[in-house]
């Protein structure tokens, strides 16, 4: 069983509280810590913590606490990683890992010099489409990886925080290209280095100082893309999509608007539809479990009984950094217009890859570009004469 100490009564605070406590779980949320006394005391009441407080600190030191978990703006979770390492407290840290990626390297490095668990809260690297993909992709079923392609668009985040460039560090692409990082990152293998992002970032709509629009390629080193797509900006929900394609398959999956569940309500005894919904009444997509859905369930299981195994989780503090340094590249490049290099001071996969080759023997004298059955019922081959360099076509 793990005692938890909730950092932050927000939004995500009580999404992980609504997790942790699901089911018939036996895991708690044993104490809050929140900016004002009153919204600890306020989250204490609502799920039964044992002690709320607005010292962060002692919150953390508490003896009967044996994870903390943190839920804080973007700008605190520096700070609040450092007095878990400090108290030698297990922690588990919200996205994004860091503002920059060297403040996710100073917060990496501390919990591994305290000897103590972390993991990274990418809930969207734990959704249930999610991990069966991964299974399809792992088992071979999609071949190579080519492609991985996440879009994660909605009409802008709730909280005042995250629309300062100060506080929350960035906009769209730190906020949301996180997420879209790290699932591409899972699909074209993390222990393939990515070295190289190109991107567009404007600030189309909103009056802030950050992006609130961007796409981005990101090159890896075995000459697989990734791709992202963010925008504080989309009108209609929150559109979540990831695409990937290899040289067997493909997969779509669509994990929020398209979920397999349409409803029409006139809007009589509208309520909640799903996070960031615009609208309740009309067609409407809701979601049927949301915490499991968007992957809450999966990645405390994850969390807690790696913590318990005492081995890593499937999403470290390690990955956060890696994801914070492919951000950094893609702000460089929106500025520069060019491909920006990823630095990564410490990388711990594969190095020096190249790009596999693209030529497929069919026979001794020629490779395969197409085989296809046509409308008139031939079975066309397109072939490259090796010596020649010419392209035939034969019907088999
Ligand atoms: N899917 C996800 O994984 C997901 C979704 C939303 C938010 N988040 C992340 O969770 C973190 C918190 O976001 P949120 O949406 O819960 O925010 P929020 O504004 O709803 O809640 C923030 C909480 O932090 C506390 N707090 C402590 N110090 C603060 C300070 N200096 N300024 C403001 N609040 C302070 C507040 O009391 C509040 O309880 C962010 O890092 C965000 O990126 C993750």
């Amino acid at each position: 069983m793990q005692k938890i100490a909730m950092l932050g009564s927000g939004f995500i605070g009580r999404f992980y509280a609504e997790s942790i406590h699901g089911q018939r779980s036996r895991d708690r949320v044993t104490a809050i810590y929140a900016r004002r006394d009153e919204s600890a005391r306020k989250f204490a009441k609502d799920y039964g913590c044992d002690f709320a407080s607005s010292d962060m600190e002692e919150v953390i030191a508490r003896p009967d606490v044996t994870m903390v978990c943190v839920a804080l703006p973007n700008h605190v979770h520096a700070e609040a990683v450092m007095l878990c390492a400090k108290h030698k407290k297990n922690v588990i840290c919200t996205k994004p890992l860091g503002r920059t990626a060297e403040e996710a390297l100073q917060m990496m490095k501390a919990v591994e010099e305290a000897g103590i668990f972390g993991g990274y809260l990418e809930d969207l690297c734990y959704t249930p489409k999610f991990l069966k993909s991964m299974e399809s992709v792992r088992s071979g079923a999609l071949g190579r990886i080519l492609w991985a392609k996440s879009r994660e668009a909605h009409p802008g985040p709730h909280s005042e925080w995250f629309w300062d460039l100060e506080q929350a560090g960035g906009g769209c692409i730190l906020d949301l290209g996180c997420h879209c990082i790290e699932i591409s990152r899972n699909f074209i293998g993390k222990d393939i280095k990515p070295v190289e992002v190109m991107c567009w970032a404007d600030t189309q709509v909103k009056p802030i100082e950050a992006e609130d629009h961007a796409i981005a390629l990101v090159k890896y080193e075995n000459g697989a893309i990734g791709q992202f797509e963010t925008s504080w900006t989309f009108r209609g929900g929150m559109d979540l999509r990831d695409e990937v394609m290899g040289t067997e398959g493909t997969i779509w999956i669509n994990n929020f608007l398209r979920t397999g569940l349409e409803m029409y309500t006139s809007g009589k005894g509208a309520d909640y539809v799903a996070e960031k919904a615009e609208s309740n009444s009309g067609w409407l997509f809701p979601v049927g479990d949301e915490v499991n859905d968007l992957g809450y369930n999966h990645m405390f299981t994850d969390m807690f009984g790696a913590a318990e195994k005492g081995t890593d989780p499937a999403e470290t503090f390690y990955d956060g950094y890696v994801v914070n340094a492919v951000i950094d590249a893609a702000y460089r490049s929106a500025k520069t217009k060019r491909w920006e290099p990823v630095e990564l001071a410490i990388w711990r996969g594969q190095e020096g890859l190249t790009k596999p080759s693209n030529y497929t023997d069919y026979d001794a004298d020629h490779y395969l570009i197409k085989q296809e059955m046509t409308h008139d019922g031939r079975n066309k081959l397109i072939l490259k004469e090796k010596v020649s360099g010419k392209i035939v076509e034969r019907d088999v």
